[in-house]
């Protein structure tokens, strides 16, 4: 091939950007329209009015769960809650160095015990995988801050377990709602890297652990579970209303970017960032954070629509994802376990759905290095 032909094409194939890389029934996104689609049902709005283990039901069976389906889901969630000894041990052994993401990658690798895993992976080990990981971040999140770790509660659902576990009191229910609205926004997202690895890993017929450990390999880079920091420290400089129009124009002034907006996909408003607001709103009620949040958000779209004409740059996830951590008291270091911990049920989904009509996934590269120059 001309080597000028054979640019093009890796131009375009650079980060697989257009390229269908599958079919799914789990979720679309749709950038242009502000779609995002789990089975059927607007995300947007199961977020605001089911709970974690309805939406995780769903995405796993293509239906929502009926009363006794439900409770037998939060049954066996509540049986697989527990940490084997092994694997608190194994949380113990590993230096405080090790960051939160890798003790969850490690761990689910080591719940793979041999004879555990299923071929093809099976239901019950997404359930088992959703249900533990919580404990997980929250058993490791107290031992390395010197707080005794707690055992979940039977009487808790999934959301609220994972405040108690973390913060040691029973949550109030506007916290659980506004967890819960988070978590289910971040279940499923496409073939977004993670959700490709996780796919990639099972395709050569390995199982779910592995395919789960593999996802929270992608899911660390700041690229992709990039944590809302930056939100939280442009609200936290911005400090007052009457100091919103002039923080934000100084620095669009400088070139800089307005943390929480613009999207590669998204065109138009982040159908999570809308839901996001809704929950935010619902837990926080007249709380001035949130009052700041709202007239950052209205300040911030007029003038990026001065700077940025025609750039269709409107608020994303991580914009109001931001003010719910922080209401949540949560500490920015677990924010991407916390995403992850949704984000499980969609990987889960999709590694089940491959395996359903499995191929193993293997590209082409384009060869740029030299030829052997002799004859053999
Ligand atoms: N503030 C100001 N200008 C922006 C912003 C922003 N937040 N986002 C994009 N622009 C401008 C760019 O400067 C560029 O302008 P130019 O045409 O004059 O050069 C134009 O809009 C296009 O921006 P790109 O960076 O090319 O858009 P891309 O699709 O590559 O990036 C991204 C998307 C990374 C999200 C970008 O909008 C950004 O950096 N936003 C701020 C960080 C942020 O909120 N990240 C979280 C994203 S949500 C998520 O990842 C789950």
């Amino acid at each position: 091939m001309e080597p000028e032909k054979e640019h093009n094409i890796m131009a375009k194939v650079t980060g697989l950007e257009g390229v269908v890389a599958g079919e799914t029934d789990i979720g679309l996104v749709d950038g242009e329209r502000g779609y995002l689609v789990y089975r059927g049902y607007w995300a947007k709005e199961l977020a605001v009015t089911r709970c974690y283990e309805e939406v995780a039901f769903l995405l796993w069976n293509g239906y929502l769960p009926s009363a006794e389906e439900l409770e037998q889901l939060k049954n066996e969630m509540a049986a697989s809650r527990k940490l084997p000894e092994y694997v608190r041990r194994i949380i113990e052994l590993l230096p405080a160095t090790v960051p939160m993401m890798l003790v969850l990658q490690s761990t689910v690798a080591a719940l793979g015990e041999q004879g555990n895993a299923a071929w093809p992976p099976a239901q019950g080990e997404a359930v088992r995988l959703a249900a533990i990981l919580p404990t997980i971040i929250a058993y490791r999140y107290r031992t390395l801050n010197g707080l005794t770790p707690l055992e979940p509660l039977p009487e808790l659902g999934h959301a609220a377990n994972y405040l108690y576990m973390l913060t040691g009191q029973k949550p109030t229910e506007a916290h659980v709602k506004a967890l819960s609205a988070y978590q289910i926004l971040c279940m499923e997202h496409g073939m977004n890297a993670s959700t490709f690895a996780a796919r990639v890993v099972l395709s050569t017929e390995s199982d779910m652990y592995a395919s789960v450990a593999g996802a929270i390999g992608a899911m660390k880079g700041p690229l992709h579970g990039g944590a809302p920091y930056e939100v939280i420290s442009m609200l936290e400089a911005i400090g007052t209303k009457d100091r919103a129009e002039p923080w934000l124009r100084n620095a669009l002034e400088n070139g800089n970017k307005l943390m929480g907006f613009g999207h590669r996909i998204y065109k138009t408003k982040d159908p999570r960032a809308e839901a996001l607001q809704i929950a935010t709103q619902e837990m926080t009620g007249t709380d001035p954070s949130f009052d700041l949040a709202l007239h950052v958000e209205a300040a911030a779209i007029r003038l990026l629509e001065e700077y940025k004409p025609g750039r269709r740059l409107f608020t994303n996830v991580e914009f109001y994802a931001a003010a719910i951590l922080k209401a949540l008291e949560l500490s920015p270091d677990i924010f991407t376990p916390t995403f992850t911990a949704g984000r499980i049920v969609g990987w889960t989904a999709h590694i089940m759905e491959q395996a359903a009509n499995n191929r193993i996934f293997r590209p082409q590269s384009i060869y740029t290095g030299p030829m052997p120059q002799n004859e053999f």
